[in-house]
């Protein structure tokens, strides 16, 4: 674990992590179905999927949106992306674009409707790459945003089980206390519930 997010250590993390990825997230898809009910994608609408790893939440995404829709998935991750094209290739999907790059330097000249950040802890860390992911928003856009948190300080069980999932999917505990910090300061408020005894939160704001 380091002060901040480290990309090459997030790049090993996830090469080693993606063949087994969407077994270990099992746990965690009410939280998933739950975030994305709450980004409510409407029909035609374009939602950017930030950190989309190997594209679990594409199909409640492309779903939403419908055919006449557009889903982005934006992921750093080679091992992780992979899969998502192959998940997109499997359902023949024209209308989910994949682009292998990080937030923060990602190219994608539209204006999205919503944004979902699921998961995303070190990506949510950065602040170029929240405010480069939020220019590819048009003001209104909705914004859900969900990871892992410390629960208080007193639940110390709770803590260790989410220090033990954090040493396997992100590289720095900074931020855990409120890990939709830099997200709200750029954003504005947002309002935030917590989930497994308050070891993952979800936060959802408005781009102004
Ligand atoms: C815990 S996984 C979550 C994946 C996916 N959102 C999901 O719901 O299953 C975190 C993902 O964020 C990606 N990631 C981390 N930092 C990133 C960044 N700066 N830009 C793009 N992707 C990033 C990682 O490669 C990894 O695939």
């Amino acid at each position: 674990m380091s002060a901040q997010p480290d990309r090459d250590a997030a790049l090993e993390q996830y090469r080693r992590r993606a063949g087994v990825y969407d077994l270990e997230l099992a746990l965690f898809e009410p939280i998933r179905r739950d975030a994305i009910a709450l980004l409510a994608p409407q029909r035609s609408e374009t939602v950017i999927d930030f950190g989309c790893g190997t594209g679990l939440s594409l199909p409640l995404l492309r779903a939403g949106v419908g055919a006449a829709g557009h889903v982005v998935g934006i992921e750093q991750s080679p091992d992780m992306i992979e899969r998502a094209r192959r998940r997109a290739a499997s359902r023949r999907w024209r209308n989910v674009e994949l682009i292998c790059a990080p937030a923060e330097t990602a190219r994608w000249h539209g204006k999205a409707d919503a944004a979902l950040f699921h998961f995303t802890h070190d990506l949510l860390q950065r602040p170029e790459a929240v405010a480069h992911a939020l220019g590819m928003l048009r003001p209104g856009a909705r914004v859900v945003a969900t990871g892992l948190r410390w629960a208080p300080h007193w639940a110390l069980a709770v803590n260790a089980g989410v220090y033990l999932a954090a040493r396997r999917s992100i590289t720095t505990l900074a931020g855990l206390d409120r890990p939709w910090r830099e997200l709200e300061r750029q954003l504005g408020p947002m309002h935030s519930t917590s989930r497994l005894m308050a070891a993952v939160y979800i936060a959802q704001g408005q781009r102004h």
